[in-house]
């Protein structure tokens, strides 16, 4: 049989060029369980030229590429299911430059947020774009989807963080975008269309990423409140008086899955929900502050219970409890939702969403947990032990519908920082109207003319037309 990689093979050697069952397996899929990896093979490019090569030969043969970074996507933005060949930036994490001026950190796109996040502080700087997967989740990858994560409140999303970068486009050419400039007014920013847009557009192969002073000492306040309806008085206090960080919340629910495997209950008592606050405090008028935004809530009956981190070994265990979640709870597949709201309309949006759930899931249980100082809600819903996975996916994309409607509503998005991927896609129309679903296919033609770079995420590739510019 003829070897239809051999052209690969001499690129990048047997070692760079995976076709085993295992690799293909690895490789072909993200954190989404529900899509079954069926790539091609995998390539592990070392320098820019190799990934242009790649491209090139992509676009000869019309294959189709899935760019890969630490595959911890929820989207299913990464799943190679169709014979694909999988780009794994991997072997490409280098630091690549370091600028004390301006502050810039060059990586190669394969280098993981933990190991950016570290040479900023071997730099006596500060890489703030932080969330749990920040031990595998790589650049290239944050890049893709704009992640965001647990100090969004404080520090914004990965878009503000991009200086430069290069990308590889559709037709292998090398885009060197805004080359760290601060200031830069000369027309379309291809820099900010690049960045969430899934690797459908180009594939991220070098980034210069801001960095900023450290944070004073942070400290870690757990608030147990009455009801979803309190949580956002409680922020109001919490922004007003405080420096916030984060401000997360999660339900008794979703703590019962992380106790379940260890660790201690925060409070004497359940409460329907907590929130942890983590703020700035470089002095003890921080501290003043905050039990003051305590005894305010528990004033208005909006706070129950609370506890405020006495070490550092302490606020790490109530970060644990907060960030356990996700891993709490993978065991059961759950069906995740991942969406937001402008923060004004948050308390609404819950109540509609609380009357939604106890209509449309009065039998399955709902984790409700996220990044509410942000107006994201994370819900995952976990399936009934007897109930079939196909019967349990109907169900979701059924409730998903609906949410989708609720969404449109407020004025929300399906995915706020997640992605689309292939997940979401049937739900991007509630968010993006049609003219704009129609522009960005229009922009993804320009980028990729044969649509070769991760087609079939965010939406599904254009129908071939007839008679028309072939
Ligand atoms: C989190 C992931 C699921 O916030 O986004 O834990
Ligand atoms: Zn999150």
């Amino acid at each position: 049989m003829p070897d239809r990689y051999q052209c690969l093979r001499a690129l990048l050697g047997d070692d760079r060029l995976l076709t085993a069952e295992d690799d293909l397996a690895h490789y072909g899929r993200d954190w989404t369980r529900q899509y079954p990896p069926a790539p091609g093979a995998i390539a592990l490019p070392a320098t820019v030229e190799e990934v242009q090569e790649l491209v090139r030969w992509a676009r000869r043969e019309g294959v189709a590429i899935v760019p890969s970074g630490g595959r911890t996507g929820l989207s299913g933005g990464a799943v190679a299911m169709h014979g694909e060949l999988v780009v794994s930036f991997e072997r490409m994490n280098r630091v690549l430059d370091f600028d004390p001026l301006d502050r810039t950190l060059t990586v190669e796109a394969g280098v993981v947020t933990e190991a950016v996040q570290q040479a900023a502080r071997e730099r006596d700087l500060f890489y703030p774009v932080d969330f749990g997967s920040r031990g595998s989740s790589q650049i290239g990858g944050n890049i893709a989807t704009n992640a965001g994560g647990i100090k969004v409140i404080r520090y914004g999303m990965t878009r503000d963080w991009v200086a430069g970068l290069k990308a590889v486009t559709g037709t292998g050419e090398l885009l060197e975008l805004n080359r760290g400039l601060v200031k830069n007014a000369t027309g379309y920013d291809f820099r900010h269309l690049l960045i969430g847009s899934e690797g459908t557009l180009g594939l991220v192969v070098e980034a210069t990423l801001r960095l900023t002073d450290p944070p004073p000492p942070l400290a870690v306040m757990l608030l147990a409140v009455s009801g979803l309806d309190a949580l956002m008085g409680v922020f109001a206090q919490a922004r007003e008086h405080l420096t916030l960080t984060a401000f997360e919340f999660f339900s008794e629910a979703a703590l019962k899955h992380v106790l379940a495997r260890g660790g201690q209950r925060p409070f004497e008592g359940e409460a329907p929900a907590y929130v942890l606050v983590e703020y700035e405090a470089p002095d003890e008028h921080a501290t003043e502050a905050a039990l003051a935004v305590f005894e305010q809530g528990v004033e208005s009956g909006a706070v129950v219970d609370g506890v405020l981190a006495q070490s550092q070994a302490q606020a790490s265990a109530l970060w644990h409890l907060r960030e356990g979640i996700t891993e709490a709870v993978a065991p059961r597949t759950p069906y995740k939702n991942d969406v937001s709201v402008r923060i004004a309309r948050v308390a609404s949006f819950l109540a509609d969403l609380q009357s939604l759930f106890a209509r449309e899931y009065p039998d399955f249980e709902v984790i409700e947990f996220g990044h509410i100082g942000d107006g994201n809600m994370h819900i995952s819903v976990l399936r009934p032990e007897a109930m079939a996975m196909d019967a349990f996916t109907r169900a979701c994309a059924h409730v998903t519908g609906k949410l989708s409607d609720v969404l449109a509503r407020h004025g929300g998005s399906i995915s706020a920082e997640h992605g689309v991927g292939l997940l979401k896609k049937p739900y991007l129309a509630c968010t993006r109207s049609a003219h704009e679903i129609a522009l960005m296919r229009q922009v993804k033609r320009v980028f990729d003319p044969d649509g070769i770079l991760n087609p079939g995420k965010l939406f599904d590739p254009e129908p071939v037309s007839v008679g028309h510019d072939a």
